[in-house]
């Protein structure tokens, strides 16, 4: 097995080289001549024009030394030999050699419209040449008018919107929201969510991975509706029946608020129970409380059949909270409300210095012009249904894909030794998770064991990148 592992990784080493500008034309059968069972030639990214420029700056050797001397213990990297990436062109990063990847995870699903993408670029640029402070105490347009385009976007009355920086500044801002408008203080998360890192937010998370030892706060964590682990499977109302179960006996009877991503995005793209929200939300309002759906990683259309993950609920919530893809790569994130649960913030002082700055909403705008202009919703309609088929097909060859979920681009791949006790393959899925950056493919881990992929790649990927992806996974795992 190890000598296996050595040829492998020879003969991927050889052809990285030749891989490292995709250039047409050339063949990379001749390195995998070295052992028999090793014939195939590895897939081969999709050809694309575009040439990254020289870069001229340190080393990713370098920059490991700066991180460890002067950033905080706490942060980790991707991979054992941490990749420098130096540029990004639409589905495609580029190495400080100019090796290109696929990025299949679009920087833990921030670009949302592809890098550098030439529209929201020239927003962001032609805003920022003529200002950029925090102007919320001036006049600007910037931020009315992507405030309104946003409101625009939501269903029922969410209309007033609250400009953040960060997926756990949104959340922190519904929470207070709930817990002021209802006058009450406990709220209701789902196990294996991830709502965001501050110290409320990491409350509301239930991935032990992520959780500092702290108080919690008034924080129930309910059954999470998996249909892959779940006990119930996809019953929806034995779950749900465990958030009543929580009102009633863990509580006075009346909480501030339920929160749930509408598909679970760091826990591993687990799509919760059809039908769930429907039932948890009448529940949750019973019992005075308001309901939040965390669209930090499915919204803007990512989903494929909707612009909100929640509408695959069929599901209106009281507060959306909204981060990541809206900004393209920009550090900004949203809260959407009704006018009635907005009105409880009017009677302090809300304020939140670069919240909807001139520079990220021009930016964010833009994002949503793109995504409409460019039929990126529809795109995702497409080119999902395709990956998920081909990861299907792969599922029916290989025994360790446990589960193939998700929706449109925002797709899941779990890994398990055995089917029937959906043992976690976590060893297995770091050494293919290695084996696809060989190849060329960037991807997400996650999931409560670390064992699953998750695909959430900007939405202009197509069906060739998908083909390369699902390939080079077969690649890599027919030679485990
Ligand atoms: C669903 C969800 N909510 C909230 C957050 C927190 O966002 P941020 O890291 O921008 O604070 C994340 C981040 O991964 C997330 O995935």
């Amino acid at each position: 097995m190890a000598l296996r592992w050595q040829l492998l990784k020879r003969t991927v080493d050889n052809a990285k080289s030749a891989l490292r500008h995709n250039q047409p034309g050339i063949s990379l059968s001749g390195y995998f001549s070295t052992s028999p069972s090793f014939a195939d030639a590895p897939p081969r990214l999709p050809p694309f024009d575009y040439q990254p420029r020289p870069y001229r700056g340190p080393s990713g050797d370098e920059v490991l030394l700066k991180r460890k001397k002067f950033l905080g213990p706490s942060l980790f990297h991707y991979y054992q030999k941490p990749l420098n990436i130096v540029e990004g062109k639409m589905q495609y990063l580029f190495d400080e050699s100019g090796r290109r990847y696929l990025d299949a995870f679009a920087g833990i699903v921030t670009v949302s419209c592809g890098h550098c993408h030439p529209d929201i670029l020239n927003a962001i640029t032609e805003q920022s040449k003529l200002l950029q402070h925090a102007t919320t105490i001036y006049l600007h347009h910037a931020i009315a008018d992507f405030a309104e385009a946003l409101a625009a976007k939501m269903p029922g009355n969410l209309k007033v919107v609250y400009f953040v920086n960060s997926g756990s500044e949104a959340n922190e801002l519904a929470m207070m929201m709930a817990r002021l408008y209802t006058g009450n203080l406990e709220m209701i998360s789902l196990r294996n969510a991830y709502h965001g890192g501050s110290s409320n937010t990491i409350g509301l998370t239930a991935l032990n991975t992520w959780k500092y030892p702290l108080p919690q706060g008034e924080i129930h964590h309910a059954m999470n509706p998996d249909p892959y682990r779940g006990i119930f499977g996809s019953d929806a109302s034995l779950y749900a029946k465990d958030v009543q179960d929580h009102i009633e006996y863990g509580t006075s009877g009346k909480v501030a608020g339920f929160i749930a991503e509408t598909i679970q995005g760091v826990g591993g793209a687990v799509e919760l129970a059809p039908g769930y929200l429907k039932q948890v939300y009448d529940i949750v309002r019973k019992a005075g409380g308001v309901c939040i759906a965390d669209e930090v990683q499915t919204g803007f259309g990512r989903t494929g059949s909707h612009y909100w993950g929640f509408q695959t609920q069929d599901v209106i919530p009281d507060i959306v909270t909204m981060a990541k893809g809206i900004g393209n790569g920009l550090p900004l994130g949203a809260v959407v409300t009704t006018p009635e649960i907005a009105s409880v913030l009017a009677s302090k002082i809300q304020f939140n210095t670069y919240g909807g700055n001139p520079v990220c909403s021009a930016g964010g705008r833009a994002v949503l012009n793109v995504i409409d202009k460019e039929k990126r919703q529809s795109h995702c309609a497409d080119v999902g249904p395709h990956l998920i088929q081909r990861l299907r097909d792969l599922q029916q060859r290989h025994d360790l894909i446990g589960d193939v979920r998700g929706r449109g681009l925002m797709v899941g791949v779990e890994l398990v030794t055995d089917r029937k006790n959906k043992t976690p393959a976590k060893a297995e899925t770091a050494v293919l998770f290695e084996q696809l950056r060989e190849l060329g493919i960037l991807i997400g881990k996650g999931g409560l064991h670390g064992n699953v992929f998750r695909i959430k790649p900007p939405m202009c990927f197509t069906k060739d990148d998908a083909d390369f992806l699902a390939e080079a996974l077969d690649y890599s795992m027919s030679r485990l």
